[in-house]
């Protein structure tokens, strides 16, 4: 028995063959993005402390994503995270997370390794510098870390600091204030989520 197929049905036929891996693929990729919205639970959703700028604060930094110098040679390092509302539970968009650190040699420097950038629509943000080296001496040692502030609509959230894990368990340094660190092909990938102290949605 010979079934006929109208060329109609076969256009159509292909069109949805075609169309549905697309849209499956696009789906895929806009709900695997980096920029997912985290599910913290109520037990980790621990205010960021607030604490001190620091004399090395410059108002105004520049806006862009990566902080570093071209033509520096100390580890690259890329920090990302969401910053989020005091129940965890909403994100901070279109907010300016606003950093500042010393480069690989405990140095400030007036152009570089500060820096300003916005958060996208789930309250993440990311940006690329180096590993900061810690300075000072004796009880004036500062262990290595990167300054920040948030702001929204140029009013100052909160002000703190992220610290690697070589604080852990010292005095004056809760866990909030560390960042989670993997390291692959050199690169230190740090992520820290900032929740923002007395401001919910
Ligand atoms: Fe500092």
């Amino acid at each position: 028995m010979k079934v006929k197929v109208s060329k109609s049905f076969l256009t159509n036929l292909s069109i949805v063959l075609f169309t549905v891996p697309v849209l499956v693929a696009a789906g895929y990729i806009l709900t695997k993005g980096k920029s997912d919205f985290p599910q913290i639970s109520e037990s980790e959703c621990l205010p960021t402390f607030r604490d001190g700028g620091g004399p090395y604060y410059l108002a105004n930094a520049p806006f862009q994503t990566k902080i570093v110098p071209d033509e520096n040679n100390g580890q690259k390092m890329i920090v990302q995270g969401y910053i989020l509302d005091t129940s965890c539970s909403d994100p901070l968009a279109n907010v300016v997370l606003d950093i500042w650190q010393a480069n690989e040699e405990g140095e400030y420097e007036e152009s570089y390794y500060r820096g300003q950038v916005k958060t996208d629509d789930n309250g993440y943000y990311e940006f690329e510098t180096v590993a900061p080296k810690g300075y000072g001496e004796g009880t004036g040692y500062r262990p290595p870390h990167i300054h920040f502030k948030v702001h929204l609509n140029n009013h100052e959230l909160v002000t703190s600091q992220m610290f690697f894990d070589d604080v852990r368990g010292r005095q004056g340094f809760n866990d909030e204030f560390i960042m989670q660190i993997t390291e692959e092909d050199g690169i230190i990938f740090a992520s820290h989520n900032i929740i923002v102290p007395d401001f919910e949605i």
